[in-house]
């Protein structure tokens, strides 16, 4: 199954634009990650004879990551763009999380994959006629079919027999399926609170706009405000300083339709009444 997706899906993925440098720049990250997993690997482990190993593999990863870089490295230039920095990776700390059997198990299953598809990728490049890209792929296998048959030699050692094996495989199969789920699961949630922080910004952003627009224009409606004939005398009132407030809202040129209209007239009555009332005998609201 997989082998007939990777047939179907290669002639396609190399031939997307800019996709070939970003994909050799994918591996270089890959074998990268590989080779701190195998540091840790060396540095854990109690047999001396596998920390050998263990550093042979490593010090082969470094050199996969280097020869994946400097071709994408060549395809961007080629392209008038930037190259990628040098890869870098984060380590899972799988040796420890995961014992050394369970670990070589792993190994063991990510070095087939990747023989496969490197495989796959040389014949690719081949018929293609693109001999520096499948010269690369085809030094790179050697190493990998190496580094598959020693970790599957091991992981019978340490099992105790191939049917142990067998078992720990599907394990570490059983494992990785999870693993691809979680990680696929926060990619999802990611994505979902994404969009739902965008979609919240943008209906409360509409909400607090509308009623901006409209609540400014029911404040106007309701305000108090002279028509355009009293607000013509006004300036004239407020300069007369021995005018009293009364006097003022009685020498108001208030005509019928003009201030009434805003005013009714127990307000305006009760108004002048106040202000005509000697200081102290005003009622406090
Ligand atoms: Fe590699
Ligand atoms: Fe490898």
């Amino acid at each position: 199954m997989r082998a007939a997706v990777l047939r179907l899906v290669t002639p396609i993925v190399w031939r997307v634009p800019g996709h070939g440098a970003r994909k050799l720049y994918g591996f270089a990250r890959a074998e990268q990650g590989s080779r701190i997993d195998l540091l840790h690997a060396a540095h854990r482990t109690d047999a001396p004879a596998r920390r050998v190993l263990y550093l042979r593999h490593a010090l082969d990863e470094t050199r996969h990551a280097q020869m994946f870089w400097r071709r994408s490295t060549d395809l961007r230039l080629a392209a008038g763009r930037d190259p990628f920095p040098p890869p870098v990776a984060d380590t899972e700390r799988l040796f420890e999380r995961l014992g050394e059997l369970r670990f070589l198990a792993f190994v063991h299953r990510g070095e087939r994959r990747g023989r496969q598809q490197f495989e796959r990728y040389a014949a690719h490049f081949s018929a293609r006629g693109d001999v520096r890209t499948r010269a690369l792929f085809e030094a790179i296998l050697v190493d990998e079919q190496r580094h598959e048959s020693y970790t599957r030699a091991l992981l019978v050692e340490l099992a105790g027999s191939e049917r142990a094996a067998r078992r720990e495989l599907q394990r570490a199969a059983l494992w990785e399926a999870w693993r691809t789920w979680r990680r696929a699961g926060r990619t999802l949630a990611t994505a979902v609170y994404t969009l739902a922080m965008i979609a919240i910004y943008l209906v409360a952003g509409a909400v607090v706009l509308t009623s901006a627009i409209f609540g400014r224009r029911d404040r106007r409606a309701a305000s108090w405000h002279l028509p355009t004939s009293a607000a013509a005398a006004a300036p004239a009132i407020a300069a007369s300083p021995a005018t009293s407030p009364a006097a003022t809202l009685a020498a108001a040129p208030v005509a019928a339709g003009t201030l009434s209209d805003a005013v009714p007239a127990a307000s305006r009555q009760a108004a002048m009444a106040t202000a005509a009332a000697p200081p102290g005998t005003r009622e406090v609201p």
